[in-house]
């Protein structure tokens, strides 16, 4: 895994931006996102070989925009301005940004007037891109000319090839531009002059050999959650340094159907890997706890402060070690503030406060720096089972914010049945699906460099299918008959949402068939139920969880 060739991701707070970063390391390309308030002396220090301006939602024009110093444009480094950052370069270096009569929005067929360029080496003539502004470039900057338009923007691409700075007034990163990942390409490799020695395959080998330097004989200590990220990062430590690894994992008893011993099963001392494997059973001790508490906050505070008192008598059973381990991903670091623009709350996220009772000397993420996608990869060539890799979210207080009212062993077995049954039935009707589908086109930037336009209908989901996807149980009992006999039973709601981000959503439009099939199962199935609702609401107003 090569960084040392970096380019930089500036973030001006456009929803794309974690996807521009992705394309460049699809490039082979190794990047770094950070905020435009990022001082230029960090930004020359880091030295990169090229720096992308990404999309935002503000005018630059305007007072207090998001902006940045001309000496950006005048380091020798390339500069590539996508939306935003285009009409801010132009701004900044003399150009003019006004208001358009309409806003542009959707696919717009552009014309490209330039065959020579560099950044639209191999483009079709006329393609296809995703527009998405109310401003446009009315005056090009001293130096820059148009290279591409559309019928209503006279400037869909700026060029001073020169200096090497350059602009895009449509989004390259998004699928809705096919040949987008070209001029990315193009862009990184061609006029960067980035070799492109970012693998995935050597990241491994990479993190292994550096583990094994920096712990030496010491102790590690892991959270395993069961989770994509922390079991992946598991796997590496176990990797590179074995028994020298212990990794705790607590059942809380609000896990779903059989999750305990799946993960046991992979993790435990019979599955494929050296370490120390603990798993504690403390069920009861959470239903204990919880007996009799309906609020909801109420209970994620406990099984919060529960998960940290476990964990914290078993890291005292175990004594110091020297470092501990944390599954944090790219997204998380961006997030957190530490890289770019986007503030997303992430507070009531993950089992937060360990390090406050472990005895421990430092630190170790091994996942740092990678996207979801890239872990996924990196587990799948670690050898973990597809099922863990590909493991939908779930939140640490798990079930426990998915039962209304009071949580009881009997609730807990109702939710753990029912949405066993809906994951099933909805795996099968995608699987279904896929076996039908129409392929599928898109582009790659193959390891050799060479961009291939490929179809397929393997790994693709069907238009349908949710996000997240889950059964609940609302507190709500109800009339009605089995048989001949009279039930006064519980309702299970099944929720199902589309969504980018987890912070809007939509509920995701399922099959009727589907939804039929899983209620009629969960009905005859799950004893202790008998209605299944599907929850139509979107968040805002409603959320994911059921709480
Ligand atoms: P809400 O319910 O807030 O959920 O719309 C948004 C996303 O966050 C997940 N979620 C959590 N994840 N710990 C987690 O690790 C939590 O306490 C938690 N609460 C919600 C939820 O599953 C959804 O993906």
């Amino acid at each position: 895994m090569d960084t040392s060739e970096k380019v930089l991701v500036i973030d001006f707070g456009g929803q794309y931006n974690q996807l521009v970063a992705r394309r460049v390391r699809e490039c082979n390309v190794y990047c770094e996102i950070y905020s435009y308030r990022t001082p230029l002396d960090k930004i020359k220090e880091m030295n990169p070989k090229g720096i992308i301006l990404t999309g935002g939602p503000a005018s630059c024009y305007e007072e207090g925009a998001a902006t940045c110093s001309p000496e950006l444009f005048n380091m020798g480094v390339p500069v590539l301005g996508l939306c935003y950052g285009a009409q801010l370069m132009q701004h900044v270096l003399g150009g003019k940004v006004q208001r358009a009569d309409n806003r542009e929005y959707g696919k717009i067929m552009i014309d490209v007037t330039a065959p020579d360029s560099a950044l639209l080496k191999g483009v079709t003539p006329r393609t296809q891109v995703w527009m998405s502004h109310f401003d446009y470039i009315s005056q090009l900057a001293p130096g820059f000319e148009s290279t591409a338009h559309s019928d209503n923007c006279p400037v869909a691409v700026a060029e001073k090839p020169s200096a090497k700075l350059y602009g895009i007034q449509f989004h390259p990163e998004v699928l809705h531009t096919p040949e987008g990942t070209k001029m990315i390409y193009n862009f990184v490799r061609d006029i960067c002059g980035c070799e492109g020695s970012w693998r995935m395959d050597s990241f491994v080998e990479v993190q292994i050999r550096d583990i094994r330097e920096k712990v030496g004989d010491g102790k590690v200590l892991c959270a395993l959650s069961g989770g994509v990220d922390s079991s992946v990062a598991a796997v590496l430590l176990s990797k590179a340094i074995g028994n020298q690894l212990t990794c705790v994992f607590v059942d809380h008893g609000l896990l779903r159907k059989n999750e305990g011993d799946e993960v046991e099963e992979v993790f435990g001392p019979n599955g494929p890997y050296e370490l120390n494997f603990i798993r504690v059973n403390a069920q009861q001790r959470f239903y204990d706890k919880l007996a009799g508490v309906t609020e909801p906050e109420r209970k994620r505070k406990i099984i919060g402060e529960e998960f940290i008192r476990v964990f914290e008598e078993e890291a005292h059973k175990i004594g110091a070690v020297d470092y501990l381990v944390q599954g944090t991903i790219y997204p998380d670091v961006v997030e957190s503030g530490l890289g770019g623009e986007s503030a997303v709350i992430k507070s009531h996220h993950n089992v937060g406060g360990l390090p406050s009772v472990v005895d421990f000397k430092e630190i170790i993420e091994p996942l740092r720096n990678l996207f979801k996608d890239e872990v996924r990869k990196v587990g799948l060539e670690l050898g973990i089972p597809k099922k863990l890799v590909f493991r939908q979210p779930f939140p640490g207080p798990g079930l426990g914010i998915r039962i209304i009212g009071e949580i009881t062993p009997e609730k807990v077995r109702m939710v753990q049945d029912a949405d066993a049954i809906y994951r099933e039935e909805i795996d099968k009707a995608a699987e279904e699906w896929r076996k039908n589908a129409t392929c599928v086109e898109y582009t790659q930037t193959d390891d050799d460099g060479s961009i291939h336009h490929y179809r397929r209908t393997d790994g693709e989901n069907p238009p349908w299918m949710p996000n997240q996807y889950f059964a609940a149980l609302t507190n709500m009992r109800s009339v009605g008959v089995m048989g001949d006999e009279r039930t006064y039973d519980y309702a299970v709601a099944l929720r199902g949402v589309s969504t980018v981000d987890f912070m809007t959503a939509e509920a995701a439009n399922i099959p009727w068939e589907v939804l039929q099939t899983v209620m009629s199962r969960i009905i005859n199935e799950v004893r202790g139920v008998n209605r299944v609702l599907y929850d139509i609401s979107s968040k805002p107003p409603g959320t994911i969880e059921w709480e």
